[in-house]
């Protein structure tokens, strides 16, 4: 093995008791994160956005083979064809193509096919999941537990937003293939997801919800 293939790790360890107050201080930041679907256009710096795509670059991946390619979007005219075509789908969804059951899961969320945030969010930021990888020679690798890595990348990317202070969308249209069209993505890429970023609108609102407690969502075998 080539002698620089291996360096040391760079571990910072903390005291327990540290750690305590590290872990509870991140789980009090996290659990005021919600998905807001009413934003202000407010701009948001450049430079935060891309130190929190850098995060979500540093997340694992299978074999490291980072199958993700995020686009970044403030364009004003990419924005409104974003939301026209989104819309477009959206309607068809809702009229005709979600189920009853999945139209009673969205209910309590009162979303519709109107999808304002796609123009009034200063940043769209559309994940595409690359199935394939090409070496420097050009030669098409397959990419291996790709939604497994890319959905990582986007929960780091979601949480750094957060810690920003950025209000953030987990928005997947379905389908969501005219991305590809519209951002010029090749045909081996996936759209992933839409997270418009910015700040909420002044009356923004959020549904109701609840989070399951931990001994529901965890089994401890001591
Ligand atoms: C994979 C995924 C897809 C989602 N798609 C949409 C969507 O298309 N539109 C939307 O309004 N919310 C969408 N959401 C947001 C969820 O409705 C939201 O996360 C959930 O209701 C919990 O609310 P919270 O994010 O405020 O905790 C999605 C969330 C995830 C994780």
């Amino acid at each position: 093995m080539h002698e620089d293939a291996f360096k040391p790790l760079r571990f910072d360890p903390y005291s327990d008791e540290e750690m305590r107050q590290r872990a509870m201080e991140y789980f009090e930041k996290m659990r005021t994160r919600r998905s807001v679907r009413e934003f202000s256009t407010r701009d948001v710096p450049r430079e935060v956005i891309e130190n929190c795509l850098r995060t979500a670059g540093s997340a694992p991946s299978g074999a490291n083979m980072q199958p993700w390619h995020f686009v970044v979007i403030s364009n004003r005219e990419l924005k409104r064809k974003i939301r026209e075509a989104a819309e477009e789908e959206e309607r068809a969804f809702y009229d005709h193509r979600a189920g009853d059951e999945w139209l009673e899961a969205l209910a309590p969320l009162g979303t519709d096919a109107q999808k304002p945030f796609l123009e009034d969010a200063p940043w769209l930021i559309v994940v595409f999941l690359k199935k394939f990888t090409f070496d420097e020679q050009g030669k098409k690798h397959k990419n291996y537990y790709t939604a497994e890595s890319v959905g990582i990348a986007c929960g780091f990317l979601l949480g750094a937003l957060h810690w920003a202070g950025l209000a953030t969308l987990t928005h997947t249209p379905s389908p969501m293939k005219f991305l590809n069209e519209v951002l010029e993505r090749p045909k081996t890429e996936r759209a992933y997801m839409i997270i418009p970023v910015g700040y909420p609108s002044r009356d923004a609102q959020v549904p109701v919800i609840t989070k399951e407690r931990l001994g529901d969502i965890a089994t401890f075998k001591t």
